[in-house]
């Protein structure tokens, strides 16, 4: 009932040259049995855009401010972004909680003006190593689900992602026992607040090192809907076996 997404992050990687891995994930995955979509820079949002025109592939942005706009210099707003030819925002990742400061307040806010733009947010959540090895980790995702979730989040506009911190680039992908239990918690929360029906269409992505030789594992646990992918995005020899093993857990294989 929830159709499975694989999303590749590209991060600040990526000039034209790069564009040739989408048409080529766009070419070999011209049918998927689940959605694709890429967010590389900004700067090259219009070219991937008309790159994907005609094809599966979606293309998205990996931050918006919370303005339609204003004198905000270096920012985009999420009406830019669906100009551009995007159709997705990745939000509240945490190398922006972490480089730029944003508080879940202010993830919430850029979701709100995104979903006003018809941009469907992915949400990112996740603990620090010293907030897992406190035993705060439950506690730090339920604030941020709480604090980051706009009350107009609804599984045709909002997806969940997990990348605990310490998961990120690391090569240290979470066990599959730590991923069943956040993301069951996060099930459990949406339900308390948006109720089940809603709860039962937001898709919840796993992110941080995955890598075609561990998807098969992280797709086959329950309450994960697809992964967020940083490094193994970047090239479409590593990010179409991940969308493959997506494929292959959306049909039941
Ligand atoms: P890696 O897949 O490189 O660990 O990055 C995950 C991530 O941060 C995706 O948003």
């Amino acid at each position: 009932m929830r159709r499975k997404l694989a999303a590749g992050n590209w991060k600040m990687h990526g000039t034209g040259a790069d564009l040739a891995e989408i048409a080529t994930l766009a070419r070999t995955h011209a049918d998927p049995a689940c959605e694709v979509l890429i967010c590389p820079p900004a700067t090259l949002i219009e070219r991937a855009a008309r790159e994907v025109r005609g094809s599966a592939l979606m293309i998205g942005a990996q931050d918006c401010h919370s303005a339609p706009e204003g004198a905000h210099t270096g920012d985009i707003s999420p009406a830019m972004i669906r100009d551009a030819g995007a159709g997705h925002v990745i939000l509240g990742h945490s190398e922006r909680r972490q480089d730029h400061a944003e508080t879940s307040a202010l993830v919430r806010a850029k979701a709100m003006a995104a979903l006003d733009a018809g941009l469907v947010t992915i949400i990112c959540l996740g603990e620090t190593l010293p907030d897992r090895e406190s035993g705060a980790t439950l506690d730090i995702i339920g604030q941020q689900l709480a604090g980051s979730t706009p009350d107009a989040a609804r599984g045709e506009n909002t997806v969940i992602a997990y990348e605990p911190v310490w998961a990120i680039g690391s090569g240290h992908v979470a066990h599959p026992d730590q991923i069943a239990e956040v993301h069951g918690f996060l099930r459990e929360r949406l339900t308390h607040r948006f109720g089940t029906g809603v709860a039962a269409m937001i898709r919840l992505l796993y992110g941080g090192s995955v890598k075609p030789a561990n998807a098969a594992g992280i797709f086959a646990i329950p309450d994960v809907d697809g992964a967020l992918v940083g490094g193994a995005s970047l090239r479409a020899e590593s990010f179409s076996p991940i969308i493959s093993a997506l494929e292959q857990a959306a049909a039941g294989i």
